[in-house]
């Protein structure tokens, strides 16, 4: 089958591959759409040559999991291809505990959005338990999991700033009006639950940021550089936690990962959640749409057709 593969100067080309290898509890989908995220740049940074890579997969189940979990064959659905990735091809093997059927109102472009980015974005939230009345800063808030988790929070009722790297910024999140947003050195806090989608410097400024008791969720490392706990920390934060997250944590046990993608999909169709898809392009863009994602060129989600 055709494939997009990872290449050794740090891109993707298409090449004939193998049809995926598939586990007792996986189904194969014929893919109609992915997503180009900064996910898939990690993917390319850590994967050796060859690899077929991709996140979220939307497509039609082409054959049932072996072991008869998940939705049936000719079922449009969307999920989660996890730390194996293998969307950006043809066919893609998808665990049943990560993928859902897609309500018919959803075009195959919003579903494409949900998977990677909706998951992290409610795993992030949920480190700071009960939001109502909370008060949350989202940082990276422009970018595809902050616009979601920043929607998300505001629908738990938290009090929800986002952290945007310029003012110039905040024209991405125009359809935000609600939104209270921040640059790093204008953000005084405190705030009772920091979602952290950059690290480095954002994430040590999140640190100095944090209430009492207060958690730090830390989702990623979108900047290379390292973040430093800020000094006496632990005397000025008393009870603030720093705490990892993973949007593949969990998702497995008591049909979490289903609930969760059903939630997205039901928040999506009913027009409560937005996951800001600015544009779609053909697969053949990928390795384009991948070299201006990492020039900070892309506004809002871009899905991938594959055909
Ligand atoms: N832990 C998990 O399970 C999990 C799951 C999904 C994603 N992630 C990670 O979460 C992060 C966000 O993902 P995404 O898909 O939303 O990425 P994205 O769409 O590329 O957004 C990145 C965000 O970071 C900001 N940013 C980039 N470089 C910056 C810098 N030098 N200083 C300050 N802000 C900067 C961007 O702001 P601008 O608008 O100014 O460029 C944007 O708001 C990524 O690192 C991704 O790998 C983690």
């Amino acid at each position: 089958m055709r494939a997009l593969i990872t290449t050794k100067d740090g891109s993707v080309e298409f090449a004939e591959v193998p049809e995926p290898h598939r586990t007792g509890s996986e189904l194969l989908v014929q893919v109609s759409a992915s997503t180009v995220s900064r996910g898939d740049l990690h993917s390319i940074r850590f994967s050796p040559p060859g690899r077929v890579i991709g996140l979220d997969v939307v497509g039609v189940v082409a054959e049932e999991a072996a072991d008869g979990s998940g939705p049936a064959a000719g079922t449009r659905v969307m999920g989660y291809a996890s730390t194996r990735g293998g969307s950006w091809a043809e066919r893609a093997a998808l665990d049943s505990h990560l993928a859902v059927p897609i309500p018919d109102a959803l075009s195959d472009e919003t579903a494409a959005a949900l998977p990677n980015s909706g998951l992290a974005a409610l795993a992030g939230l949920e480190a700071g338990g009960f939001l109502l009345g909370s008060r949350v800063l989202v940082t990276g808030a422009t970018g595809g999991v902050g616009r979601l988790a920043i929607q998300l929070a505001q629908l738990a009722g938290a009090d929800v700033t986002g952290l945007i790297s310029s003012p110039e910024r905040r024209a991405q999140l125009r359809s935000f009006d609600w939104l209270t947003t921040v640059t790093a050195d204008a953000a005084d806090g405190p705030y009772d639950l920091i979602v952290d989608l950059v690290g480095g410097e954002v994430l040590s400024r999140a640190l100095s940021l944090v209430a009492e008791n207060g958690v730090v969720a830390s989702l990623a490392q979108t900047v290379p550089e390292p973040a430093s706990v800020p000094f006496f920390w632990f005397a000025m934060h008393r009870g603030a936690r720093l705490v990892s997250v993973n949007n593949t944590d969990g998702q497995r046990e008591a049909g979490r990962g289903v609930r969760r993608l059903e939630l997205l999909a039901h928040l999506a169709e009913s027009g409560r959640i937005d996951p800001q898809v600015t544009g779609a392009a053909s697969w053949e863009e990928a390795a384009d749409l991948l070299a201006a994602l990492s020039r900070r060129e892309l506004d809002g989600r871009t899905v991938l057709r594959i055909s």
